[in-house]
């Protein structure tokens, strides 16, 4: 019987999850892929903090280690960085296996030209992990694509903030004492800076505007606050009449270009976020012919965003390569 190699690149919080859903679910691939699916390598940057999982795994942090095994089938990208993870993706895709990725950073600079480059190749590239984490929002795009034209999309695309925001109105907390919470929680970074002023959320608005209209704004343009000045009075003042600020990301096609902002605002009880609360995460789609869809969810954490990347990986082990270059989403252009 045939065997799917797979690459892993990071063994961090996610690159963990990846190979746990993995290993633990062999019986499943042979079942729905009729194939064994085995991780044969791990890249990763600081070998002496690692052990293999398992014997026979190529651990190495030498990328050139990985792309000259002399079998190899999907690569699944789990690390930091514009660089060197964009350099490794092209690498895979020349090599021409598939890739997968939840580096929604350097997705967010590249993914137009890795698409592209995929479909020089003959190859597949997963993308649904850098969005929303085990929401399935890209997958969902797709499938409403192909007839319906999105207008506009809406998110909250940061759990931590969500939560902050969460516990400064249910418990009263200043955003300081919310911030510690979160870190001590494991949701917000010692540095929290890329969650609380909006960045990381930033890189999954273009990651959508990408799939939604097929080009992103420019990205000076963008209007980007994040939630440090909000204050427990602006919160409680609000909670008052039943409104809730939310930390949303807004993307819009208008008859000038693509409008995004991204800003605390303020929701009445009808809005779909209102209710989301905690690290949970949200999409809403306003599309032409289907109206609005909301989908809400686990919007980051170890196991959802692995689920994101495996059923990624089921997805490109069954597709046929020509049918997903001609599907929606991976028909995006830049502009
Ligand atoms: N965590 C989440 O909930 C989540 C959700 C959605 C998307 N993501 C995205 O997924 C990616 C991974 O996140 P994570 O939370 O798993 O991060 P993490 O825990 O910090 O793990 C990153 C991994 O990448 C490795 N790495 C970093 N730079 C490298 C390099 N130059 N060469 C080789 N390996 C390198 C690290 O190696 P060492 O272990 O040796 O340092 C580590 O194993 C990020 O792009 C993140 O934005 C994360």
């Amino acid at each position: 019987m045939s065997t799917i190699n797979i690459a892993l690149l990071g063994y961090g919080t996610v690159g963990k999850g990846v190979y746990e859903i993995i290993n633990s679910n062999q019986e499943r691939f042979l079942t729905l892929l009729g194939q064994n699916v085995k991780v044969v390598a791990i890249l990763v940057k600081d070998i002496d903090k690692h052990i293999p999982p398992k014997e026979g795994i190529l651990l190495t942090d030498h990328f050139e280690d990985i792309i000259q095994l002399p079998k190899l089938d999907v690569v699944i990208e789990a690390t930091v960085g514009v660089e060197p993870s964009f350099s490794h993706i092209t690498r895979a895709i020349q090599r021409r296996c598939h890739v997968i990725t939840a580096n929604k950073e350097m997705f967010a600079h590249h993914g137009q030209e890795i698409i592209e480059l995929a479909k020089t190749y003959g190859t597949t590239v997963g993308f649904e992990a850098t969005v929303a984490g085990g929401i399935p929002i890209i997958q969902t795009l797709n499938k409403l694509l192909n007839i319906n034209q999105v207008q506009k999309i809406e998110g909250i695309l940061n759990g931590t903030t969500n939560f902050i925001l969460t516990k400064m109105r249910e418990e009263g907390l200043s955003f300081e004492e919310a911030l510690s919470l979160a870190q001590e929680l494991g949701y917000a970074e010692a540095d929290p800076t890329n969650d609380v002023e909006g960045y990381d959320a930033f890189y999954k608005m273009m990651i959508l505007s990408q799939v939604c209209f097929g080009q992103q704004p420019d990205w000076k343009a963008v209007f980007r606050k994040g939630i440090t000045g909000i204050t427990p009075d602006q919160i409680k003042h609000h909670d008052t009449t039943n409104l809730r600020i939310k930390h949303i990301a807004s993307i819009t096609k208008t008859e000038q270009g693509i409008e995004a902002i991204l800003k605390p605002t303020i929701v009445q009880p009808s809005h779909p976020f209102y209710n989301v609360e905690g690290v949970e995460n949200a999409v809403s789609i306003h599309a032409n012919i289907v109206g609005n869809i909301s989908l809400s969810g686990p919007g980051a954490g170890m196991y959802p965003t692995a689920s994101a990347i495996v059923e990624d990986l089921i997805h490109a082990c069954r597709t046929d390569v020509n049918e997903w270059h001609t599907s929606a989403v991976s028909q995006t252009s830049i502009v």
